[in-house]
């Protein structure tokens, strides 16, 4: 039992009415693979008087291994620094893997390339939480689960209704999916492994919804509700592009691009969005709260909000004659302008999702006939960066972000939208991190240390004699 578990003790939740539906509970635990039993250690020596301390390493099943400081400052009274966590695990995890060198990245070993090109969303999300591919029968109980609660408690509609028309779809998104809580509290006790499933099954199953209906308020459409009878992808597009006079026809380019795009963001190790998450699900937050706080985190341009950036630089390049100028901007210190979609902490190579994403863009775009310019500008702007000396020794590739508004755009979406099927694909990525970190018997909760610049104590002077 895991301290979060024992400070928090048994809540005990309302029956819940899709526990009979949910299957059995994800067994992907992940003690086997970490080798606690190496004796390989690194000895730390203060150089002041001499003394020495010794700190083990651990090993993982791939990758690189870890200095264990967790006994650091005990034993020397300092902590370790570092800013951004460059250097820094925060814990262990079986989910995700990335080889930022190779240009790698496996989801519970399964390569992304594999999972883009011969697997589906559905099956990826049953893969990341259970942590194996599903069977026939497998696949098809998780699919009939979640199609069967994509719907939303009627009163969230009003929850909609309370924003400004023109609120930024990510802001809606991030008040609705907090919100959750307050119409799901039957599945809020993280102490219960099932009521931690059925919030999780919730939320992959109503992201689409509240992700559809952010796009509908903006634009005044009337909400489409989801038809059991599409795929998880094809359900998606019918409540986003559908209207309730006419009826929605599938594209099935569409769907399997929209599916593909949702593979390539499912999940992504220990990012900023999914760190939020965790530390938020730390303190024992309930699930639906800590995906909200994950959603506000991917916002940001830096990170999960770049494929909307992207849109805005190549617009605002517009044409590859400007190319150098901005690209001599992105290389000068003393100007903001940053080439959005390019680098990454991990990737030192190409990001693999951007490689399939550049090949999806060209395959939609030339099925839907769209001749977009700001892909041939994209094309373009790869090419010079890619054989500038400033991004090629600072390793800067374009990211998954580069390419993905150019197919989202071409597929009808405005930029605004973005970030939003981000966060929606994630959500899997997200939970599932999520569930990790509760089920982890050593779990404590995240808090930091520091280092202190500030003010020694210093005593207090009266308003009359500053
Ligand atoms: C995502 O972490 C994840 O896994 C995230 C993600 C996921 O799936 O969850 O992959 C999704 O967030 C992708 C990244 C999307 N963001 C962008 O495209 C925004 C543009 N990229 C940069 O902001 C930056 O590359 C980051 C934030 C992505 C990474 O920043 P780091 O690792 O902190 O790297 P850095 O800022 O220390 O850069 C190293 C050097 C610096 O120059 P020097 O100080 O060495 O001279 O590279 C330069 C930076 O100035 N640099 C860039 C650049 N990115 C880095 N210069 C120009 N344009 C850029 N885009």
């Amino acid at each position: 039992m895991s301290v979060l578990h024992k400070i928090l003790g048994n809540i005990v939740g309302r029956k819940n009415p899709i526990a009979d539906t949910a299957q059995a509970l994800p067994n992907n635990t992940k003690e086997d693979s970490m080798d606690t039993s190496t004796t390989q250690s690194f000895t730390l020596r203060n150089n002041e008087d001499g003394s020495e301390f010794t700190l083990p390493v651990l090993k993982g099943s791939v990758g690189p291994s870890v200095i264990d400081v967790r006994a650091l400052y005990k034993q020397t009274g300092m902590f370790t620094y570092d800013p951004g966590f460059t250097s820094t695990g925060s814990t262990d995890s079986a989910i995700t893997y990335i080889d930022g060198d190779q240009g790698i990245l496996l989801h519970r070993g399964y390569s992304i390339e594999d999972l883009a090109s011969k697997s589906d969303f559905m099956e990826t999300c049953y893969l990341l939480w259970y942590g194996e591919l599903p069977n026939k029968q497998q696949k098809e109980e998780f699919v009939n689960t979640v199609t069967n609660h994509t719907m939303l408690h009627d009163q969230i509609t009003y929850f909609f209704r309370g924003f400004r028309r023109d609120a930024h779809p990510m802001a809606i998104m991030v008040g609705v999916v907090g919100a959750l809580s307050a119409f799901y509290h039957d599945s809020t006790d993280i102490t219960d492994p099932k009521q931690r499933q059925i919030a999780a099954m919730r939320l992959i199953a109503k992201m689409p919804t509240i992700a559809a209906w952010t796009y509908k308020y903006s634009i005044g459409q009337p909400f489409v509700y989801p038809k059991n009878s599409l795929s998880y992808s094809g359900n998606f597009l019918q409540m986003v592009f559908g209207v309730p006079t006419e009826d929605y026809v599938v594209n099935p380019i569409l769907e399997r691009a929209m599916d593909r795009i949702f593979i390539l963001h499912a999940d992504h190790e220990q990012n900023a969005s999914t760190s939020t998450v965790r530390i938020a699900g730390s303190s024992g937050a309930n699930p639906f709260a800590c995906i909200s706080a994950g959603i506000a985190s991917l916002w940001g341009p830096a990170h999960g909000g770049a494929n909307e950036a992207v849109l805005e630089m190549l617009e605002q390049i517009g044409h590859k004659d400007n190319i150098p100028e901005y690209v001599a901007r992105a290389k000068d210190k003393d100007d903001p302008f940053r080439l959005m979609g390019f680098g990454h902490r991990v990737y030192k190579n190409f990001d693999p999702r951007a490689k399939i994403m550049r090949e999806e863009a060209h395959k939609v775009l030339g099925e839907l006939g769209v001749n977009d310019p700001k892909l041939e500008l994209a094309m373009e702007l790869e090419q010079i960066a890619l054989n500038d000396p400033y991004f090629v020794e600072r390793k800067l590739y374009p990211n998954v972000d580069f390419y993905s508004g150019i197919i989202l755009s071409a597929m009808g979406f405005p930029t605004s939208m973005f970030t939003v099927l981000f966060a929606l694909a994630r959500t899997v990525g997200w939970i599932t991190q999520w569930e990790e970190m509760i089920e982890d018997p050593s779990q404590k909760i995240s808090r930091p240390r520091q280092l202190y610049v500030g003010h020694d104590q210093r005593p207090y002077t009266d308003l009359a004699s500053r």
